[in-house]
């Protein structure tokens, strides 16, 4: 299968049956988000995977009532840095110099440029710069769930800040961002599966500037 096709064949689950996913499938649904690109490489988000089913409920209740959030089997919480700090910013340039087991100049300039304008912004702004983030991340989350045969459904329809409240984030320096229920199909009551893929035609996405 190649990526179009994937991206053919993927869809937003409405209705998943509760199965239980195991657990090397879900280590490379995360391995697939850690691997995802981010700005400045600073992987400004944390992820919590949430089993547990009275915790499910209670997410459920401020998101839409969306019955994916408890009829999945592992529900993935998207969770940003609420904003840029010189220890963030500092801990990931220390472990790329760590890492490669090299301190380059250039890098070094473009951490002391980063560390001189970042913690200094409004965090409102860091904040939603880090979401971002995730926004790319949980892409790659869905498309390596769709290889390991595993559906899923991106979300915004939840309150934040009662979310926030649930998993005490903000206390962690966090704020949630998306919701990622992942299960399987259930196909009595999936509504959109057999649906075609609506997408606007190429020529109202695309302008070619020659
Ligand atoms: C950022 C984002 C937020 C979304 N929020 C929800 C949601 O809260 N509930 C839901 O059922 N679908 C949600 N969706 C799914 C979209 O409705 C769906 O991706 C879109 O209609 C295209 O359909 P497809 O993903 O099946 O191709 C969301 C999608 C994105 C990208």
């Amino acid at each position: 299968m190649n990526y179009i096709e994937l991206l053919n064949k993927r869809y937003a689950c409405k209705a998943m049956n509760g199965q239980k996913i195991p657990q090397e499938k879900i280590d490379n649904i995360l391995e697939a988000i850690r691997l995802a690109p981010t700005s400045s490489g600073l992987q400004p988000f944390e992820v919590f995977v949430i089993t547990n089913d009275e915790v499910k409920s209670e997410i459920r209740k401020i998101a839409w009532n969306q019955s994916q959030v408890t009829e999945c089997s592992h529900l993935l919480v998207f969770a940003a840095w609420d904003t840029y700090t010189e220890k963030r910013i500092n801990y990931m340039f220390d472990l790329t110099n760590e890492i490669r087991g090299v301190k380059s100049e250039g890098w070094e300039a473009y951490r002391k440029k980063l560390l001189g304008m970042l913690p200094q912004q409004e965090s409102e702004k860091n904040f939603q710069h880090a979401a971002k983030q995730t926004y790319i991340a949980i892409m790659s989350a869905m498309a390596q769930a769709y290889i390991e045969g595993v559906d899923s459904v991106p979300m915004e329809g939840f309150n934040q800040n009662e979310l926030d409240k649930i998993l005490k984030l903000r206390e962690k320096g966090l704020r949630s961002t998306l919701l990622l229920p992942l299960g399987y199909r259930d196909v009595d009551n999936d509504w959109l599966f057999t649906l075609k893929k609506v997408r606007k035609p190429m020529s109202e996405l695309v302008t070619i500037m020659e």
